[in-house]
């Protein structure tokens, strides 16, 4: 499926407020391979946004009160999904906010629909070399702890990619200053919301 139409950068985005009242209590959930920049993201699209922003994964640590790598090592990946779920559940109640989700979390039939029913879904979506890239530099992702990391990433990105396209909106993310994919996310929300661009964000006095 196409990526849908985004604003031209020159027209004025619709105002936090706007993007706030047409929201009501829905979440702006983030979803997308590990690297794709959902965490960075999304935490300086919550704060154009005036929204608050909360991460997943971060979440999940700390009501299991260990690190993800840890809840893998010790209880194994079965015990992090449930985990997830009920954690993502839990924090769908608390919108409008933004929400950035692990990797794997949209894949989890009912986590998706949970997503469907209380947010709208923005697939933050990354090509293989800029993920690899971003990913190399960390190690406290334990599904990419195997003999083969790229190998392993190009089969998640195989599995996931058909699954992640049913999300309400995809976004680009690629190496140009996050500022920049922030407003891409923005004006595509409000078009997705259908608010015109009349109380132009940073214009209203
Ligand atoms: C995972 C991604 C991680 C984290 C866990 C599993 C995945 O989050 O939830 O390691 O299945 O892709 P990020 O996508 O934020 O790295």
């Amino acid at each position: 499926m196409p990526d849908p139409p985004l604003r031209k950068p020159t027209e004025p985005l619709p105002s936090a407020a706007a993007i706030a009242a047409a929201l009501g209590v829905r979440s702006i959930v983030l979803i997308g391979m590990m690297g794709a920049g959902k965490s960075s993201i999304g935490r300086r699209l919550a704060k154009k946004l005036d929204l608050s922003f909360v991460d997943a994964d971060s979440e999940i640590e700390l009501a299991a009160g260990m690190p993800i790598t840890d809840i893998f090592e010790n209880h194994g990946e079965d015990y992090f999904r449930a985990g997830e779920a009920r954690v993502i559940a839990r924090l769908l109640d608390q919108g409008p906010q933004v929400l950035a989700t692990g990797g794997g979390a949209f894949i989890n039939p009912g986590t998706r629909d949970l997503i469907g029913a209380k947010g709208i879904s923005v697939w933050l979506k990354a090509e293989p070399d800029v993920l690899l890239r971003r990913i190399k530099r960390r190690s406290d992702r334990p599904l990419l702890r195997t003999a083969d990391p790229e190998a392993t990433l190009n089969r998640l990105i195989e599995q996931r990619y058909p699954v992640y396209a049913v999300a309400d909106l995809t976004v680009h993310s690629r190496d140009v200053p996050h500022e920049v994919i922030v407003d891409e996310i923005i004006a595509a929300i409000a078009a997705w919301l259908g608010l015109g661009a009349t109380a132009a964000q940073g214009s209203a006095p």
